[in-house]
């Protein structure tokens, strides 16, 4: 048996002489002349396209990567064989004397640096692609529709999704990128849940996210707010509220503390226990104040020791938890389109009712929603058909179900609660419900009273509107007397 070893004077055989290498080359060549084309594609389209990019520098550095895979296991056989067949592959002698292996290093280097650069161009664009709002909203877009739409009429539509979702540093965006990579897995399969659950377990904190923007040591002070509304009867009867929210802040050194935002005081630590995922059941509270004292508010029906790991400390998006995605209900919607020129038409007998009513059927589709809700409402109203009014109403119901309702992702604001308020879910009057007391029975977390977080300045409809009371009013609720908290009867369809 020959042992010695091959001749350093004889040419040596090339390893990527072999189908597997060969093959292995052709899907890199591919890969690197379809990033090329898309890449110059995509540069020359005016308007980002999620789904070039996507296969521009996701799919095809893929391709080009798998390519040099198989090309270096074809190699790598080759080599085998040849050791197991002619005995030890001679060293690799690189001799600069040469010119052959001059050349050879020559082409080696420029190859290195093309690819090099190649794939620096490339991870940039992959990085700007995959932070991008319409990679995140657009590309999948059945998934990501609802909260898309909520978000373009949002206060954050110029905000772009990663600031809130991911935020800097280097750990966040692996576990994005970690959890994204799953999510595409999730998408081109259709493994996802839906409605999507909320809240987000593990959302960044909001002193990374939110605070960026916001700092919670900026005072707010008090917030006016009105609110149309328009009962369900005949004339559709109007009531409007005139509230002065004491928001206030946390931070003696930028104005008084107090308000809603003391909950955020830099000094005050506020933190919970949920017992529902959706964090809408809270039985236990505990405060820790600036000097250190510790209070505990829970029911009277929770009397365990929570578990470290069940306690949330309190931030901004237990009551702001939908600062980008909300959902209106139909209630709210429709009361702001009564109240707007041009859209659904107050004058129309029992339109509140009506409005609500077709907007919260069953429905399968969008598509379907919508011619719906203009058959039903035309026969509602036979005489009033032509209208020109009649007819802005229809579309302004339609429009409220596509901004609202995604039937394809179940997803309205049934499945969405809105943690500010307290009319159609539980909100503040999670802890604020007079439920919550000290274990001596003493102290019990502000709740009957209605000017502890606002101020009535005026209500009612007409004459009444101009008798403004700075001191603040007491709540005329329109709807009779009540003994029971508002979400008891409210929720978002009534
Ligand atoms: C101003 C900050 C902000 C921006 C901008 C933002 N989001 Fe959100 N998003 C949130 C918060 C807060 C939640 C609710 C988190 C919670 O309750 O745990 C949320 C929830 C979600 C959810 C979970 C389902 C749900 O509705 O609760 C998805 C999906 C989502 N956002 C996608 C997006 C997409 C896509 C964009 C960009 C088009 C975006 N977000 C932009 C703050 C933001
Ligand atoms: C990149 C900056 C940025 C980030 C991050 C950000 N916001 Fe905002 N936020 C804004 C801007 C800009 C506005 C609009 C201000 C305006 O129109 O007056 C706004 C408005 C708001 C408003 C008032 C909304 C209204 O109805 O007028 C609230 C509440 C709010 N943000 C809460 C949050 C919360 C909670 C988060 C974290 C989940 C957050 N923001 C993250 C920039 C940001
Ligand atoms: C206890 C609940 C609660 C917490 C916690 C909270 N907020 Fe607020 N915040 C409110 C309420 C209620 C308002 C009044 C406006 C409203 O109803 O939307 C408000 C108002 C605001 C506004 C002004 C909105 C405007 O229309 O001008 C901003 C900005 C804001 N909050 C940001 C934050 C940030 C940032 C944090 C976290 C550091 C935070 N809030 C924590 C309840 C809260
Ligand atoms: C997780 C429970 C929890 C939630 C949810 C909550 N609060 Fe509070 N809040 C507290 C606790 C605890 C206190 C302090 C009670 C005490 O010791 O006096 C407090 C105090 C307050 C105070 C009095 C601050 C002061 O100046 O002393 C206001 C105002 C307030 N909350 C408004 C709100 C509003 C508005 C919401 C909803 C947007 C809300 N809270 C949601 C737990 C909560
Ligand atoms: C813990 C604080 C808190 C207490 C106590 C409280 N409210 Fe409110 N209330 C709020 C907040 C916050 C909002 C929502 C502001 C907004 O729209 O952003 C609100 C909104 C309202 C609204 C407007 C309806 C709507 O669509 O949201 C009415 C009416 C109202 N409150 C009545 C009352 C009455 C009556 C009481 C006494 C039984 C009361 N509130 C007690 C915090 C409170
Ligand atoms: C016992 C059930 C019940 C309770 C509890 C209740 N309401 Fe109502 N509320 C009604 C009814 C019924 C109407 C009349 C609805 C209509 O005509 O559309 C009404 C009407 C209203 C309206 C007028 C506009 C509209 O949306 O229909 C407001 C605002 C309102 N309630 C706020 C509240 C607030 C805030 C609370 C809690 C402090 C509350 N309600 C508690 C049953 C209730």
């Amino acid at each position: 048996m020959n042992t010695e070893p091959l001749s350093s004077s004889k040419p040596r055989p090339s390893l990527l002489r072999n189908w597997l290498s060969l093959f292995g080359l052709i899907i890199v060549a591919g890969g690197l002349f379809s990033f090329t084309l898309l890449a110059l594609v995509d540069s020359m389209s005016r308007s980002a396209n999620p789904y070039i990019g996507i296969l521009t520098y996701v799919v095809a550095p893929v391709f080009l990567l798998m390519g040099l895979a198989v090309t270096v296991v074809g190699a790598w056989r080759e080599r085998r064989k040849l050791g197991q067949s002619a005995g030890l592959l001679p060293a690799i002698v690189v001799d600069l004397t040469r010119p052959r292996d001059r050349r050879i290093l020559g082409y080696f280097v420029a190859c290195s640096l093309f690819f090099l650069l190649l794939s620096a161009i490339g991870s940039y664009h992959t990085y700007n692609l995959t932070e991008s709002v319409s990679f995140c909203g657009r590309a999948c877009h059945t998934v990501m529709k609802p909260e898309l739409t909520a978000y373009e009429h949002g206060p954050h539509a110029r905000v772009s999704c990663v600031e809130c979702h991911i935020g800097k540093g280097a750990t966040w965006f692996v576990r994005s990128k970690l959890s994204g990579t799953y999510q595409l897995y999730a998408t081109a399969f259709d493994k996802y849940p839906r409605p999507i659950p909320t809240p987000i377990q593990n959302l960044r904190p909001a002193q990374e996210t939110c605070e960026q923007c916001h700092w919670p040591s900026k005072f707010v002070g008090n917030l006016q707010r009105t609110y149309n509304f328009f009962q369900g009867d005949a004339t559709n009867s109007p009531y409007t509220l005139s509230l002065l929210i004491k928001v206030g802040g946390g931070d003696p050194t930028h104005g008084p503390t107090g308000g809603i935002h003391w909950h955020m005081n830099v000094g005050n630590k506020v933190e919970y226990v949920a017992t529902d995922p959706g964090r809408q059941d809270i039985p236990w509270v505990r405060i820790t104040d600036q000097q250190g004292v510790v209070t505990v508010y829970h029911t009277k029906t929770y009397t365990n020791t929570p578990a470290a790991s069940d306690v949330r400390l309190m931030d901004c998006m237990d009551c702001h938890n939908r600062p980008a995605h909300k959902f209106m209900s139909p209630d709210d919607a429709v009361d702001l389109a009564m109240s707007l020129p041009h859209e659904i038409d107050p004058q129309l007998p029992w339109i509140k009712t009506n409005a609500v009513d077709v907007l919260t059927q069953p429905y399968t589709n969008t598509t379907q929603a919508v011619e719906f809700i203009a058959t039903a409402l035309s026969n509602r109203y036979p005489q009033a058909r032509n209208d020109e009014k009649f007819k802005e109403t229809i579309t302004a119901v339609q429009q409220i179900y596509r901004d609202n309702f995604f039937p394809e992702m179940k997803a309205d604001w049934r499945a969405y609660p809105d943690n500010i308020g307290h009319k159609d879910w539980p909100g503040c009057f999670r802890c604020h419900d007079g439920n919550h007391v000290t274990d001596d029975g003493k102290r019990t977390i502000k709740a009957s009273d209605c000017n502890a977080c606002h101020v009535i300045l005026a209500q009612g409809t007409g004459p009444d509107l101009l008798k403004m009371t700075p001191a603040g009013q007491e709540f005329k609720h329109p709807g009779g007397d009540y003994d029971h908290t508002c979400n008891e009867c409210h929720n978002g369809a009534l």
